[in-house]
């Protein structure tokens, strides 16, 4: 008897020390496993046991709403990097593993297959992405539904605004996606929810295809080099990030390249994505050589030095960084100037534009602008440009990133230029045609398109 008390009082302690352990984020079995409730990370990974929160669409009782641009990143997807895993990408909850199930039932319906058309040149895109395998850069299950998560947000903060309610206003909206699997699913999981839910208010759309991840979608902007340009950018950004790494960067790059896994990722951003598409994101251990693990704070590091040297890249002079970034937000910048222009125009039309695009998609237009961000901006990170009619002063915009309205840090956006804590459209309209192309050392969209 006493020895089975004995036992029993063992595995009761082992039972609290390994359930506190874990609850702290260690585990004491050789893997590490990150916190799961931390901020960064829940930001950085979209978990959708969270809400989407913001101030989007805040304003609507003040003001009158005549447009929304809308530009985001991809849902979550595996790296870009080797991977194959036949399961690794069910969704983690149950929950969402019914509502992954529910969204394809929709996605696939006539309703919505009729109502949100696809180019030609994005047929042969699958509609949503798989169930549970892993494919490199693929999308994944929960990545869909993080966007329909959002699409449903933005509904919800826009359906009361009079974008939508506005009697004998037409609403004329378009989608435009990269040609990736990624982003195509992402626009229409987006849409399902945020226009396809709203039909009774618009007619059927058909989502357009941009032959470049910068959405360039007219012969105006188009630059056959773009990839060796970024190249390029992307070279010397690796330059600078060996420069400019403490010691202690250094040490975490030489443990993070001894792991089987990342040991191809020479560039930081590699590293990043490997670690979040293929670990953390995943809610997976990170890799261990038997108790040196590594950490997500390891890979805070790198992201802390790459969103640095990122901004430094680009305000310090005129090199690639700034030719490469204005061109690449100068046509979706451009779209929204036809916008605001449109809006002028023709009093009984408001505008929705959304663009479904890639880190490099978004980091661009926010650097152009002035806006600071976390570089590589996260999965579904948005860029959101609202436009809002004064009965007496005109136009205005407002910028929000990732829900939090940015308009006061928008370069051109400053003294007389700002009022109501948004931007004057005119202040768009300049920066479009003249102010981004100056910052760049250059006076037309071509000079942008040169090694
Ligand atoms: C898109 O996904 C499908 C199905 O998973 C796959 O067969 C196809 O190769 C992917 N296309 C691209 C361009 O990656
Ligand atoms: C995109 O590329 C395709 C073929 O590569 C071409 O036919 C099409 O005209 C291009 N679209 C635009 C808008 O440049
Ligand atoms: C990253 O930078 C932030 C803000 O500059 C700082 O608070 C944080 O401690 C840094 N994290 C790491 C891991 O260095
Ligand atoms: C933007 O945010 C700031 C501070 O967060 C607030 O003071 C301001 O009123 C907001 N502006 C608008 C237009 O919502």
């Amino acid at each position: 008897m006493d020895w089975i008390l004995i036992c029993l009082i063992f595995i009761t302690l082992y039972a609290v020390i390994k359930y506190k352990n874990d609850a702290n984020g260690e585990t004491i079995t050789g893997e590490a496993k990150p916190n799961w409730q931390s901020e960064d990370i829940r930001e950085m990974c979209q978990f959708l046991e969270h809400e989407v929160t913001g101030q989007e669409g805040d304003l609507w009782a003040k003001l009158r709403l005549r447009g929304l641009t809308i530009v985001f990143r991809h849902g979550e997807r595996s790296p870009l990097s080797a991977i194959e895993d036949d399961t690794g990408c069910i969704p983690y909850r149950y929950v969402d593993r019914k509502n992954f199930i529910a969204y394809k039932q929709l996605a696939e319906s006539d309703g919505v297959v009729n109502f949100l058309k696809l180019d030609p040149e994005l047929q042969q895109y699958p509609r949503y992405p798989l169930y549970a395998k892993c494919v490199r850069g693929m999308l994944s299950a929960e990545g869909a539904l993080q966007h329909v998560r959002l699409g449903k947000y933005f509904r919800h903060r826009y359906e009361k605004t009079r974008l939508f309610t506005d009697e004998n206003q037409r609403i004329v909206a378009d989608v435009v996606s990269s040609k990736y699997n990624r982003t195509v699913q992402s626009a229409l999981a987006f849409s399902t929810e945020f226009l396809y839910k709203q039909r009774a208010l618009l007619t059927p759309i058909q989502i357009k295809a941009s032959n470049f991840s910068y959405h360039c979608i007219d012969p105006s902007c188009v630059c056959d080099i773009n990839k060796e340009i970024r190249e390029t950018y992307e070279d010397e950004f690796l330059a600078e990030f060996h420069k400019m790494k403490s010691d202690d960067v250094a040490e975490e790059e030489k443990r993070i390249l001894s792991f089987d896994a990342l040991s191809q990722s020479f560039h930081p951003f590699e590293m990043i994505d490997v670690a979040l598409g293929k670990y953390v994101c995943r809610r997976r251990p990170l890799p261990c050589h038997g108790n040196d693990c590594l950490t997500f704070d390891t890979f805070n590091k790198v992201i802390n030095l790459t969103t640095l040297i990122g901004s430094r890249m680009f305000d310090e002079r005129i090199g690639v960084a700034r030719r490469l970034q204005s061109m690449e937000a100068y046509p979706i910048l451009s779209y929204l100037k036809d916008s605001i222009e449109k809006i002028r125009k023709f009093p009984h039309s408001n505008y929705i534009q959304i663009f479904s695009g890639h880190d490099v998609t978004v980091a661009p237009i926010l650097r152009t602008l002035g806006v600071p961000f976390v570089d590589p901006p996260h999965y579904t990170s948005r860029i959101v440009f609202e436009i809002y009619e004064h009965s007496d002063e005109g136009l205005f915009v407002r910028v929000l990133y990732n829900g939090h309205n940015r308009s006061f840090d928008v370069r051109f956006c400053q003294g007389e230029n700002l009022k109501y804590g948004m931007c004057r459209a005119k202040a768009f309209e300049e920066f479009v045609k003249k102010g981004l192309f100056e910052l760049a050392g250059v006076s037309e969209f071509k000079d942008f398109c040169h090694n």
